[in-house]
């Protein structure tokens, strides 16, 4: 019963937090957009104080937008804020990350060939992590390293990287690219809450007061800003690079992510440059190639036969298996923490065997399964049973 509670609980908010971020990035998506996209008024809007506008049809209707240079005479009655698809994405995501990685921390948050720990020991590290990184980057935005726009994003990228791999040390390798995921959705949060929305509610008193707006204000938000710009890509990366063990199962795993964040970011400067009028597509074939190369610096190597030594029989392939996936993937698992067979994927038989080969094989040759070796396959197990599915038809 306590694995059907886990699972809804996990399906009802993995649901919930993708649709808030989709609502929020949808709406940073459409605010970029809209100011690449605002022209110069007729003079009867310029009289007003507008400095861009634009038109839209959509839903069968049409839309007339308009930007103020600095605020409008009088305040509206209802003004949108856009806040709270950025605190609901936080919220649902933590709650998922306490469902999934803290009550379920045996699965997935620790694993105990890098490190031993007790779940409320790997709770605690996770939580000391995250709000002790949280605050590394709120200092470091609040000092003066903040006006030297290279030096800042280069210290915040070796920061990550060096939180990836130390992650990378005490947890499952699925839980170390989720705590850097956390880590930026905090961030990107903590840059809604902390900076962005202080600084409007400065600029509507301004407004309200009827006195010139401090452009400090507006420059610290436009920065945050802007790191929430770059952050996105890698972050809805990692956000479905649970679906490729390929990445984070990797031997470097915590490189592999260095490097997806680099290019992911890169092509992300390509579509800013394009905001401001800078059409600049080698960035986009640069990034593509250094993707290119990373899928082939990758690529798995095939274990090889040693001398005189043969390829396991099917029985022996189906002992293994047996011995070391049976107890999630089977019709109704052994294991307490699942129901039924996890991903569908049930391993009773040489058929199903067959059946899921090439997935068999890149879960094995990543190290994904048996998740997190709870079953404790041995290392001639995992390149025998990969050397009988190669030669499998
Ligand atoms: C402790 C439970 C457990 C054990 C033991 C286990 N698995 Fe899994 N397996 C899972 C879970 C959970 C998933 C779904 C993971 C996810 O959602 O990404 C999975 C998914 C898979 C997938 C699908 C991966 C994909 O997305 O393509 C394959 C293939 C697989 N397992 C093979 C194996 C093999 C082979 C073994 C034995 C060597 C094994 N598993 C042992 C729990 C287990």
């Amino acid at each position: 019963m306590e694995a059907y509670i886990f699972e809804w609980l996990n399906l009802f908010f993995r649901w919930f937090h993708v649709i808030a971020g989709v609502a929020w990035i949808g709406a940073s998506f459409y605010f970029v957009w809209l100011d690449l996209s605002l022209r110069e008024p007729p003079q009867w809007k310029k009289d007003k104080g507008i400095k861009g506008d634009l038109w839209a049809i959509h839903g069968g209707g049409f839309y007339e937008v308009a930007k103020y240079q600095l605020g409008p005479e009088k305040m509206p009655q209802t003004l949108h804020w856009f806040k709270w698809e950025a605190y609901t994405t936080w919220l649902t995501g933590f709650t998922l990350l306490s469902v999934m990685y803290y009550w379920g921390a045996d699965q997935y948050l620790i694993d105990p060939a890098k490190m031993a720990l007790s779940q409320w020991q790997a709770i605690a590290i996770s939580l000391v992590f995250l709000t002790g990184a949280f605050a590394i980057y709120e200092t470091l935005i609040k000092s003066p390293l903040r006006a030297h726009n290279k030096s800042f994003a280069i210290i915040l990228y070796a920061l990550l990287v060096l939180a990836a791999w130390g992650l990378d040390q005490i947890f499952s390798d699925r839980a170390a690219y989720l705590h850097v995921g956390a880590l930026i959705g905090s961030i990107m949060a903590g840059n809604v809450f902390f900076g962005i929305m202080p600084a409007q509610r400065e600029l509507v008193r301004a407004v309200e007061a009827g006195e010139q707006p401090q452009a400090k204000f507006a420059e610290l938000a436009k920065l945050r800003s802007t790191h929430n710009n770059y952050f996105t890509l890698p972050l809805i990366f990692i956000m479905i690079s649970n679906h490729y063990p390929m990445t984070y199962g990797h031997e470097y795993g915590w490189l592999i992510l260095a490097a997806i964040g680099f290019i992911s970011a890169f092509a992300r400067h390509f579509f800013n440059l394009k905001t401001q009028g800078i059409f600049k597509p080698w960035i986009l074939v640069v990034a593509l190639i250094l993707m290119l190369g990373l899928a082939a610096v990758m690529a798995p190597r095939t274990p090889q036969l040693a001398q005189g030594e043969t390829v396991i029989t099917t029985p022996q392939a189906l002992h293994i298996t047996q011995l070391r996936c049976a107890e999630c993937h089977s019709e109704s698992p052994s294991s307490d923490m699942f129901t039924s067979a996890p991903a569908g994927i049930v391993l009773g038989n040489e058929v199903q065997l067959l059946q899921y080969k090439d997935r068999m094989l890149s879960a094995l040759q990543t190290g994904y399964m048996p998740l997190a070796n709870i079953t404790a396959m041995t290392d001639s197990e995992r390149t025998q049973l990969i050397l009988w599915l190669q030669v499998q038809p």
